[in-house]
Order: C-alpha cells, then structure tokens, then sequence
C-alpha cells in the first residue's frame, strides 16, 4: 500500500479523506505538478519546484513552502515507499486553494489542501524502443492559460480518451492549424536539419523534460529551433517524439495511420533518448556522447 503526504501527514493512501467541500474538486482550483524520481533521487525537482511556484503565482494561491520544506517533505515521501520493486517513482503533487463555503470567488481564509502520492514509472518496453507508439492530431479545445499547470484539465481527458479509443498513446493538438502540444506531453520534430518544437506561450505548459531535451540535444551539435509549426510540417516530419516526466522521449512513428518518417524510431531520438537516461540518477557509466550534426 503506498505511502501519501496529506496536510502534514503521512498516511496510507487509502486513509486520505478530502472535503467535498474542497475546491479543487468543485472547482478544479488547483495546480499540480509530477516530479521523476529514479533509484531514490529526484531529477530535476528545482525546475519543478519552480515551476510549481509559477503555477500558484499564476492562480494566486499561496505556496504553503519553500523549496527547502518540498524538497525534505518530498525525499521522505520517497523514504516512506522505498521498494526495490519499484526503484524508480514518480510524485504527483497537488495544491488546491482549500476548503471554503461554495462561492466562485476567493473565500478569505482557506488553508491550501496539499496531497502527494507515489506511483512507478516503468522502463520504456522493448516493443516502444523499437517500434514507437501511434498519435492521432486532434483540436486544442483547451483555455488560454495552458502555461499554467492547472488540474482542470477535462479538454486534455477527452483528446487522450480519442486517442486511446484509436489505439493511440497520445493526441497531439492543433489550434488554428498550429502545433501546441500533447494532451499530456510536449511535442519536437526533427524537420528539414532541425529539431524543432512550438515557443513557449500562453498554449503551451513549460515542460520540464522539453526544456532537458532542448539542452541535451544542443550538447549533441543538433541544430535547434523554437518556433511555430504548422499542421503542414507536423506530417511532413522525419521524427516526432512525446516528453513528459512519466513517459520521457517517446517516439510516435505513426500519425493518424500514416508512418512518420521512415515507420522506426529515428535516428535523432536514438541519440537523445541514450543521452537523457545517461543523464538520469543512478544511470551506469555515460556512454560516449554520439556527435550530431545537421539531422
Ligand atoms: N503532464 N504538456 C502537458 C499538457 C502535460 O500535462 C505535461 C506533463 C507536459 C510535459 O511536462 P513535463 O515534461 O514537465 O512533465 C506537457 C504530466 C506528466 C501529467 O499530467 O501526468
């Protein structure tokens, strides 16, 4: 039974009782985040944690700690589910506004609800390695504030219930025949010698692992771009790939039932997924760095 950080307790996941009074459940008037953590350690919980504190600036909600208390509250969460059956855990985090008489507005006084739990993140199988996962494109029907890490995410459930109805891992989204990102991931390309992925704006979340990619693939000799990416060059793409905290780099070799690329996880990815699990905690003895290049 996994162990959870509720409100100052930790407590057996089962045993968390949250008030229907809550307004992150009546209101989904919270953020969240979901950190990695592999062989015991964190990876990358300071650009969590920041971005953590930029979500709740963003909803003014008050940030219940500073980033020394997350980073003792969330190291003994780990220590509570230490299991060598499940080295490697990702932590989902939540902060609601709290619980307060239902009224739309800001109540006075609500302590934030805070809620941490555990759940394994599973090496990427061999079938994915080999053969990458299936995406189908779908309208972005979410608000205007996806840099926001907000739970209210009903839009992001109904494209990732399409795309499993399809078969597929992910639903990569499009808004006025413009690339934004995953229902639970961001998105890259490698197109015309370039990786590239939509700028950060407004439509779309500053993801962790986007931003560790970016970087790795720099250090690569790739040649990078952030900028606009049209529904167009989204199926003309060599690679395509998903990052997110969970699913790290997956490669989508089939978009809306057509091949991306050559139908195998590319080249490209091959290079950047070895360098991020280097990069990972507890990864054995780096590998030589490949060396990039035009892609
Ligand atoms: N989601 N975009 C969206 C809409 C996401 O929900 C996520 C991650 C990302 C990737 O962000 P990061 O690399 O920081 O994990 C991009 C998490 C994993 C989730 O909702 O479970």
């Amino acid at each position: 039974m996994s162990i959870a950080y509720f409100n100052g307790a930790y407590l057996p996941l089962e045993e968390v009782r949250i008030s229907p009074l809550d307004r992150g459940f009546l209101f989904g008037d919270s953020v969240y985040e979901v950190i990695p953590s592999y062989a015991g350690e964190f990876f990358l919980l300071t650009e969590h944690l920041e971005r953590l504190q930029r979500s709740l600036a963003a909803v003014r909600i008050r940030n219940p700690y500073d980033a020394g208390a997350w980073s003792a509250l969330l190291a003994e969460l780990l220590a509570c589910n230490a299991d060598p059956a499940t080295p490697d855990l990702g932590v989902y985090l939540q902060v609601t506004r709290g619980v307060a008489p239902r009224d739309h507005a800001f109540p006075a006084n609500a302590q934030p609800t805070i809620l941490a739990m555990v759940s394994p993140i599973r090496p990427l199988p061999d079938r994915i390695r080999t053969e990458g996962v299936a995406a189908i494109t779908g309208e972005d029907r979410r608000w205007g504030h996806c840099d926001i890490k907000a739970t209210t995410l009903l839009a992001n459930v109904l494209a990732r219930q399409s795309a499993t109805e399809q078969g597929a891992a992910e639903a990569i989204l499009l808004r006025d025949g413009q690339l934004t990102e995953g229902a639970a991931s961001n998105v890259l390309l490698v197109l015309d010698g370039q990786l590239v992925t939509p700028p950060l704006e407004p439509s779309v979340l500053p993801g962790v692992t986007r931003s560790r990619v970016l970087d790795l693939a720099r250090e690569l000799g790739y040649p990078v771009a952030e900028r606009p990416v049209s529904e167009n060059e989204l199926a003309q793409a060599a690679e395509i790939w998903l990052t997110s905290s969970t699913r790290e780099i997956l490669p989508v070799t089939r978009l809306d039932e057509r091949a991306v690329g050559g139908g195998r996880p590319g080249p490209v990815w091959q290079a950047v997924h070895t360098a991020y699990q280097n990069a990972k905690p507890g990864a054995p003895a780096s590998e030589p760095m490949q060396s990039g290049g035009a892609v």
